[in-house]
């Protein structure tokens, strides 16, 4: 009766177990590393962590497996989808198991458990630090401890494959290759970092903080180099599209898009840095639009529109209020300015300018209008695919986007390049082998994928430009992978 009192009187924010589970693991080590045992904000936090176990264990598995891979945070083998709140959370406790030589930690219920099984769990991750080997010297010291690390690389994500003609599945499904430190793994970790960042300053911006531009500048930096060695990866990363917050995924894409083309376009790495920046904040100002119109499903009123079409103007402000260098953030205004502003200067925000649309703005402008066109809005659950973005981009080239930067888009998208592997709407996984002259819209054929044992198995060749008896495609593109993310060598299936 006395804790609903006091829990009337301070309403505590409400937090999900899991979010409770994740922010103890990266706090915990702090505290009791500055704490005495019998602190009470030591004890406080740990008995908020155990009453999050405790919950956890009665709702779901005996044993709670959090684990890293390749830049996102898995709960089991189910990846989660932090809500932005937590993506920063989730961001530093991944380098905080990176940090330390392992991947995550498994959980398992222990029904007596105590603040000194948890306190001395802590204590022991905090030593291991010390350690030559700290991910190996943990899992040793706290062998048959009910928390202990993940070591192992070895994790499988299942994708289900299709049956073949007497309705059995064909082969296994084929798995995520694991563990390599390769390059891909490189830009999959700078693009989760970009959204860390640029989610930490929409919220410091909402909260009325002084945020400062070096984050983000270091962020872009990293993928500029990473661009610069090789094109394809962050521009693949862009398309795989499955972060939950949007207008997070929406800036860092349309910053990778634009830095993509104006690297092809022939810019120095230092403007394209610049023009990431700019792009990568282009919409910043949305924070200052009511999040009801942001999220509205249906149409908006005049009213509802014209407060929507305000968010350049604020983006612009929203910049000038960063603490930067005045050189460099004079010259991040323009494309957030202009990115609504179509090359016949029609858009918004109107205005009787007759100079042209700068270079910076043009660009953004097409990288703006494929990531909306190509992700699920709340007004648009089914996104479009690339060769439908294409098409709706070509129709406005001219007016809305400048001709002939759209023709160095179309090209560096090429729409379905031969090796990527595409997700089908059969369930099928299928390799590109080849665009037909004859392919409508670009439509490639494709070999089809199995898995048997540890073998991918080459299957029939189809052309997704077939149709069925009904006039219909017989098979859809919902989402395209770089090869590599299967372990998959292009030239071993194709050649
Ligand atoms: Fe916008
Ligand atoms: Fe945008």
């Amino acid at each position: 009766m006395s804790r609903e009192v006091a829990a009337i009187k301070t309403p505590a924010p409400v937090v999900k177990p899991l979010e409770a589970v994740l922010q103890s693991l990266l706090r915990l080590p702090q505290l009791v590393k500055i704490h005495q045992p019998n602190n009470k904000i030591l004890r406080e936090n740990v008995d908020v962590f155990k009453e999050a176990l405790r919950a956890m264990w009665k709702e779901g598995p005996s044993e709670i497996s959090i684990r890293s891979h390749r830049g996102r945070l898995y709960l089991g083998n189910a990846k989660y989808n932090p809500p932005s709140a937590m993506t920063v959370t989730v961001q530093k406790l991944m380098e905080f198991f990176e940090a330390r030589g392992f991947f995550g930690f498994k959980l398992a219920a222990k029904d007596d458990l105590s603040d000194e099984d948890i306190v001395s769990f802590i204590k022991t991750v905090n030593l291991c630090q010390t350690r030559e080997k700290p991910g190996a010297w943990l899992d040793e010291s706290l062998a048959g401890s009910w928390a202990k690390p993940i070591v192992d690389s070895d994790f499988k994500i299942a994708f289900v494959f299709a049956n073949d003609s007497e309705g059995n599945a064909k082969g296994r499904p084929l798995i995520w290759n694991s563990g390599t430190k390769t390059f891909a793994a490189k830009a999959r970790r700078s693009y989760s970092r970009a959204l860390a960042v640029i989610t930490n300053v929409q919220e410091r911006i909402r909260e009325g903080d002084t945020v400062s531009l070096a984050k983000s500048r270091r962020v872009v930096q990293d993928m500029v180099e990473s661009l610069f060695q090789e094109e394809k990866l962050l521009l693949n990363l862009s398309t795989i599209r499955d972060y939950d917050d949007y207008t997070a995924t929406h800036s860092v894409n349309v910053g990778i898009l634009s830095m993509c083309l104006g690297k092809r376009l022939g810019l120095s790495k230092v403007s394209v840095v610049t023009l990431g920046l700019a792009a990568l904040f282009h919409d910043l100002g949305k924070v200052d639009v009511p999040i009801e119109l942001i999220r509205k499903t249906t149409k908006f009123t005049r009213e509802e529109y014209d407060t929507v079409k305000n968010h350049s103007l604020y983006s612009v402000s929203r910049i000038l209020q960063i603490n930067a260098d005045h050189k460099l953030k004079t010259k991040l205004l323009q494309a957030p300015f202009e990115h609504h502003l179509g090359v016949d200067l029609g858009g918004y925000p109107a205005s009787n300018r007759h100079a042209p649309v700068s270079l910076f703005g043009r660009i953004v402008a097409i990288a703006d209008h494929y990531d909306a066109l190509t992700s699920s809005r709340s007004y648009r659950p089914v996104p479009m695919n690339p060769e439908q973005a294409l098409d709706t981009m070509t129709s406005v080239s001219g007016t809305a986007l400048d001709p002939l930067l759209l023709k160095v888009f179309i090209n560096m998208i090429g729409i379905y390049p031969i090796g990527i592997l595409l997700v089908l709407d059969t369930r099928e996984i299928a390799m590109v082998a080849e665009t037909p002259p004859d392919a409508i819209d670009a439509r490639p054929t494709a070999f089809l994928l199995y898995r048997d044992d540890n073998t991918i198995i080459k299957g029939d060749l189809v052309n997704l430009s077939d149709l069925d008896e009904n006039g219909k495609f017989k098979r859809n593109i919902l989402r395209c992978f770089h090869p590599t993310d299967f372990g998959i060598n292009a030239s071993d299936i194709l050649l």
